[in-house]
């Protein structure tokens, strides 16, 4: 902590702090300030930022680390208040968050820690994880803040999401324009060996038009494996048509219900957005269809004021109390999609039963959204 080290006060062997809480007692002073400088270079070497406050917001000190991360130096920054690093709505909120926790104890990241947003020199925001202790002295209290910038890290989640998507779609297209023709020119030839059959009135020709219908069964499956993997609606269409043409094949009539309800038209056309809230959506039908027993589905995408939601709830068994060791992945990449757009993704109990999944989008993500 370097701006703010300690200052060379006059000691007193009394065993009293001075004004700034340091314990001046029982130790030479030559002594103290070898520590002090080895405090400051383990602080100014520490991998994650590090920003010391009173009681008041009021900037103490922060390590080169924090320097790094948020673009400011040391001196322009101490005596100000540190909402300075966060962006609106959280740079308002943070004074009343510090005197209400100063006031009842009630801790929101204190001791807790967990991710939020920061704000750059420059003006720009990023995702970082936060974790905040307190310090009491016998005079006053200060609060530490430990903070890790995971622009990096979300960067490196994006590109793994995308490289698994271009595989899933190359594999898709494979299927699709690989396996399905093939198959499609082995019914043709069996047609027509089963319309020579006929003609000679010769038994094999019901054995031959079984092998058809089998192979035209597995032409359709292939297709709606293809589909899923890459869904050619999204590329054409938009997020709206794919999300229904995923309602209609999952939909079986007597046995499962599933419908498309969007009251109010979201045009959303092949983008990064469209991507993963499809593939969200595809996860939560998916997961209702393997784990619940669902009679009925329902995929709902709707704007509302903050932005967008996509919701699939299915009437089901719910969510179990525990989840198995082994679980698997789709909860966390869901989670990790949501994230990836600035949004958030909940998975709750349904009403009167079953299990909802909602993801929010912000607006910000659809206004600054890249086409692909
Ligand atoms: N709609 C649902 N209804 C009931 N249980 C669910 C539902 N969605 C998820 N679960 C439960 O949550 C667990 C985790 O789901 P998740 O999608 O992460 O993994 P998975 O579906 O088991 O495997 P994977 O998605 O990797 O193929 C599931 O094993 C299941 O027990
Ligand atoms: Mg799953």
């Amino acid at each position: 902590m370097r701006s703010s080290a300690p200052k060379a006060v006059p000691r007193k062997a009394s065993g009293k702090t001075t004004g700034r809480g340091q314990a001046t007692a029982k130790v030479p002073p030559q002594k103290v300030s070898q520590s002090e400088l080895q405090l400051r270079a383990i602080l100014d070497t520490a991998v994650e930022g590090i920003i010391t406050i009173d009681e008041q917001g009021r900037i103490e000190a922060i390590n080169r680390s924090a320097e790094r991360i948020f673009g400011w130096k040391s001196p322009e920054v101490l005596g100000k208040n540190v909402s300075m690093f966060m962006p609106s709505p959280y740079r308002e909120m943070h004074d009343c968050y510090l005197a209400n926790y100063i006031r009842s104890g009630e801790a929101k990241i204190i001791g807790i820690g967990r991710e939020v947003v920061g704000l750059r020199r420059d003006g720009s925001v990023f995702p970082m994880d936060l974790a905040v202790s307190e310090v009491r002295t016998p005079s006053r209290r200060l609060f530490t803040g430990f903070v890790r910038d995971l622009t990096e890290r979300r960067r490196l989640e994006a590109e793994v999401l995308e490289i698994s998507e271009q595989e899933r779609r190359r594999i898709g297209q494979d299927l699709h324009d690989g396996i399905c023709q093939q198959l499609a020119g082995l019914a043709l030839v069996t047609h027509s060996i089963e319309g020579k059959l006929r003609k000679a009135r010769r038994p094999e020709a019901d054995q031959i038009a079984r092998c058809r219908d089998e192979i035209a069964g597995i032409i359709s499956e292939t297709r709606r494996l293809a589909r899923g993997l890459c869904p050619v609606v999204l590329e054409s269409d938009g997020l709206m048509a794919a999300l229904d043409e995923l309602a209609r094949s999952t939909h079986q009539p007597k046995r499962l219900k599933c419908r498309f309800e969007c009251p109010k038209a979201t045009p959303l056309g092949d983008s990064l957005v469209a991507t993963h809230l499809y593939r969200i959506a595809q996860e939560a039908v998916n997961n209702a269809i393997k784990h619940s027993g669902a009679k009925a589905i329902t995929i709902t995408l709707s704007p509302v004021d903050e932005g967008l939601h996509l919701t699939v709830s299915d009437d089901g068994s719910g969510l179990p109390d525990s989840f198995p060791p082994n679980a698997g992945m789709g909860l966390h990449i869901m989670q990790y999609r949501a994230r990836l757009l600035g949004g958030t993704l909940a998975v709750r109990p349904a009403s009167p039963k079953g299990t909802s999944v909602t993801c929010v989008i912000p607006k910000l993500a659809l206004e600054s959204e890249t086409p692909r």
